[in-house]
């Protein structure tokens, strides 16, 4: 049984203030059955995990850079990560890919890096609306996954997050019958690839998630979770989120 997982990416959002959030989170969920996850900007990583003290909330980081150390001005690496408490790793966000130019092999060798720091890496991908619009939503998954996934990928070393780009701080959500089709479908390319393990990884849908569609989208074969931005910001919004989850 893959157990399920309700991650937060807060991107680009948050201070030291925000925190107060973390505490409601903890209060909301004293005693999750699934796993939580929360992905603050990197500035917030280590006072997240020193303020959530014991709960077995999991604190992870947005990118990393494919070296472990050196001249990379602004770059943050798996090890510092890992070093800071993280514990998981989001890699090639369709907005690190947009507003950073993130290629497949660049995201692969992002997540080796985040495999050999012990991090968990949340390698995401989706289709463009043009993509979704001109039938090509499955060539353009099939390239990201086979492209963005290391080959040293286990269920317990990767999680795949579907993230339709058109999906994501619109509202818009794709049908159920989309996200079967796409979850399904992964799961078909990973089991080619990795056989039996593939049962084993854990893929997200992300994209406009929010406490009123998340059950309908939970019930979904082979969402295993969700990769929830906006609605992870305030626990009154992600609680009942992780509460829909815990009861799929
Ligand atoms: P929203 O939930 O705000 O649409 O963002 C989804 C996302 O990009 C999570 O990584």
């Amino acid at each position: 049984m893959r157990r399920k997982l309700a991650a937060g990416n807060w991107k680009m959002n948050g201070t030291a203030a925000d925190l107060a959030e973390i505490a409601a989170l903890i209060a909301a969920n004293p005693a999750p059955t699934i796993d939580l996850l929360i992905c603050p900007p990197a500035t917030l990583i280590a006072q997240m995990v020193w303020s959530k003290k014991n709960h077995p909330l999991a604190v992870g980081g947005q990118d990393c850079h494919a070296k472990a150390a050196g001249a990379h001005t602004g770059d943050i690496s798996a090890p510092m990560l890992a070093a800071a408490g993280a514990s998981h790793v989001i890699l090639g966000h369709s907005e690190r890919r947009t507003d950073h130019g993130e290629t497949d092999a660049q995201v692969r060798a992002k997540a080796q890096a985040a495999l050999a720091a012990g991090l968990p890496g949340v390698i995401c991908m989706g289709e463009t609306r043009a993509a979704r619009a001109a039938g090509t939503t499955l060539d353009v998954v099939g390239r990201q996954l086979a492209g963005s996934t290391p080959d040293t990928a286990t269920g317990a070393t990767a999680v795949i997050a579907y993230e339709p780009v058109w999906a994501i701080g619109t509202g818009l959500v794709p049908t159920l019958e989309q996200i079967a089709e796409v979850h399904g479908f992964i799961r078909a390319e990973l089991a080619r690839r990795f056989g039996a393990d593939a049962q084993a990884f854990r893929i997200l849908y992300g994209g406009s998630v929010k406490p009123g569609n998340a059950a309908e989208i939970f019930a979904v074969a082979d969402v295993d979770g969700a990769l929830v931005g906006g609605a992870s910001l305030k626990s009154a919004d992600f609680s009942p989120i992780i509460a829909a989850l815990s009861a799929s």
